[in-house]
């Protein structure tokens, strides 16, 4: 770079000289931004670029996942062009509204929300987001809708019902259609990423966080892909099963998608298996070398499934977890 470009951040613009990183630049100016090391080791001074992929130095050290949604390290990012830029916590901590434009029963105790955002926000089918009420009550949930929704500002997520659960019970309870809503910490690595159509993808979920393999598994389709993709999703008794219909649906179009309901206990459906989902990966897929995973669940299911993968020769960094409880 031989002239100075601009920063913008949190709305105001500072000056990068040439040869500067955009930390030494913020630094420089008074602004306080976290760091320790300037060497691309401790990830404190990760910012992201909001209006421009950034150069790739600034990237070499993180993972897919957080390149693909322009995350970059500000210690190593030398700008050749004017950056809008954000820290980490400002973008997890901002809030956005919502509302609710339709309210659907899934299963009895599964409902889609499908939301209108006030503003554009960026996000990946299968990130999370916390979605809140306003009153401090609030859940982290899967996005069930493609990345492509989001320039319609649409997002869809399911919520399930829990006992004595006071987010529950205001979602199936009390919230209506027209209802504002608020959304924050839009995050995660569950997101597919393209330019390897061919890739063998395994997804697993569990109970409504199938919601995630919804949103990533529409992505995929939506980026023609041809690769084998394998979804599991694990239920207890086959009553728990929601959008079967809809799922079998999707294999009869895309010959390359096989959906596998394993239920623990009681009857198999078609197509299914009586089996916990690390069992079934045991049996059926003894070698993943080579596969993606994408595992949502809690965090005992998700440790269970990421060692079978691990056993079956699936490399660590090819193993995408995101814990949900439910
Ligand atoms: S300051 Fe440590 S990675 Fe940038």
């Amino acid at each position: 770079m031989t002239t100075s470009v601009n920063l913008l951040f949190n709305g105001s613009a500072y000056n990068c000289q040439p040869e500067e990183t955009v930390l030494d630049a913020l630094l420089r100016q008074q602004v306080p931004v976290p760091y320790l090391c300037k060497k691309q080791t401790c990830f404190k001074c990760m910012m992201r670029s909001l209006n421009n992929t950034p150069p790739i130095r600034s990237q070499r050290e993180l993972k897919e996942a957080l390149q693909l949604q322009n995350y970059f390290l500000a210690c190593a990012c030398y700008p050749v062009r004017h950056m809008e830029i954000a820290l980490l916590d400002d973008i997890q901590a901002s809030q956005m509204t919502a509302r609710v434009r339709e309210k659907n029963s899934l299963h009895a105790n599964v409902t889609e929300l499908v939301l209108e955002c006030e503003t554009p926000l960026a996000y990946y089918g299968g990130q999370t987001l916390l979605l809140l009420n306003g009153r401090h009550l609030g859940r982290k949930l899967a996005i069930a809708s493609p990345s492509s929704a989001s320039l319609r500002r649409r997002l869809e997520v399911h919520v399930e019902r829990i006992d004595n659960d006071g987010f529950s019970k205001w979602v199936f309870e009390s919230l209506a259609v027209n209802d504002t809503v608020y959304l924050s910490n839009i995050r995660g690595e569950l997101l597919y990423q393209p330019g390897q159509p061919e890739q063998s993808l395994l997804l697993v979920s569990w109970g409504s966080n199938l919601a995630a393999m919804l949103g990533l598994l529409q992505d995929a389709f939506e980026n023609a892909h041809t690769g084998p993709v394998v979804l599991l999703q694990g239920v207890t008794e086959p009553g728990q099963l929601y959008l079967q219909a809809e799922l079998q649906g999707i294999s009869g179009h895309f010959p390359n998608f096989r959906y596998i309901p394993c239920i623990e206990l009681g009857p198999v459906p078609k197509g299914g298996l009586q089996s916990t989902v690390d069992k079934a990966v045991a049996q059926f897929l003894p070698n993943l070398t080579g596969w993606k995973i994408f595992i949502c669940g809690n965090q005992v299911q998700a440790s269970t499934v990421q060692r079978q993968a691990y056993l079956a020769k699936a490399a660590m960094k090819n193993i995408h977890i995101e814990v949900v409880s439910i």
